[in-house]
């Protein structure tokens, strides 16, 4: 049988503001719990609200590992007031700009979970660009324009560990699927292209691609 989140991670999950349906959580949570066992870090790209960070966060507890979490918090392109996944809840009154970091740790401590999460409030970029150390699971769900899911996958996806997952969310290979562009699909192409990567069954509009060779190049 397949492992399952604890309850309070699910309810968590499913009170968080978030875009991911619960049968693709069920996916990236199964991916995380066997990423877990090489016993390095596993890293999300885009927090948001918390809302797949809990699952990441109850793999990492079980693995004895952290769950890293990457977000300048001010939200996508797409979540902006005018924007169709623009919510005003998320915007923050006294700045007059969106700030999701409140509403993450109110998630994060109703899972009950903070000690297992290291979150990095910045531009993922500028993270990748100092980060020196393996992982054993990149999660790509921050920015869908092609330069930043390009730029996410160029800064992280060269840090998984061999044996290690590479998870993609939002790969829509049909256009009219797709809600906020095609980004993700093409960063998706590109994994399998370079041929580090093996695909492994995931659902919806989830992607897990194991790394199975060196070969995959960063940045230039
Ligand atoms: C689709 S949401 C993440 C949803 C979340 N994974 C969930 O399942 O609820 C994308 C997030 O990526 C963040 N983001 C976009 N571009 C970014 C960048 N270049 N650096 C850091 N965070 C970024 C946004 O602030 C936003 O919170």
């Amino acid at each position: 049988m397949p492992a399952t989140p604890d309850p309070k991670t699910l309810a968590a999950f499913e009170g968080a503001k978030g875009f991911m349906p619960l049968d693709e959580g069920l996916a990236l949570y199964a991916a995380a719990v066997e990423a877990g066992k090489l016993g390095l870090p596993l890293l999300e790209v885009g927090t948001y609200c918390g809302r797949s960070t809990v699952l990441l966060a109850d793999a990492a507890r079980a693995a004895g590992v952290s769950a890293l979490t990457v977000d300048h918090h001010r939200g996508s392109e797409e979540q902006q007031p005018g924007w169709d996944y623009h919510d005003p809840e998320t915007v923050d009154p006294e700045v007059g700009l969106m700030d999701t970091l409140p509403l993450f740790r109110r998630t994060l401590f109703r899972a009950g979970l903070e000690d297992h999460v290291i979150a990095l409030v910045g531009r993922s970029p500028q993270i990748a660009a100092i980060w020196n150390s393996p992982l054993a699971l990149v999660f790509i769900d921050g920015g869908h324009t092609d330069e930043h899911a390009t730029a996410d996958y160029e800064g992280w996806a060269p840090h998984i560990a061999e044996d290690g997952l590479l998870v993609i969310h939002d790969v829509f290979p049909h256009p009219e699927d797709e809600f906020t562009g095609q980004a993700p699909y093409r960063v998706y192409l590109r994994a399998l292209a370079s041929g580090a990567f093996t695909e492994i069954p995931a659902t919806g509009s989830l992607r897990v691609l194991r790394r199975t060779e060196a070969g995959v190049r960063g940045r230039g």
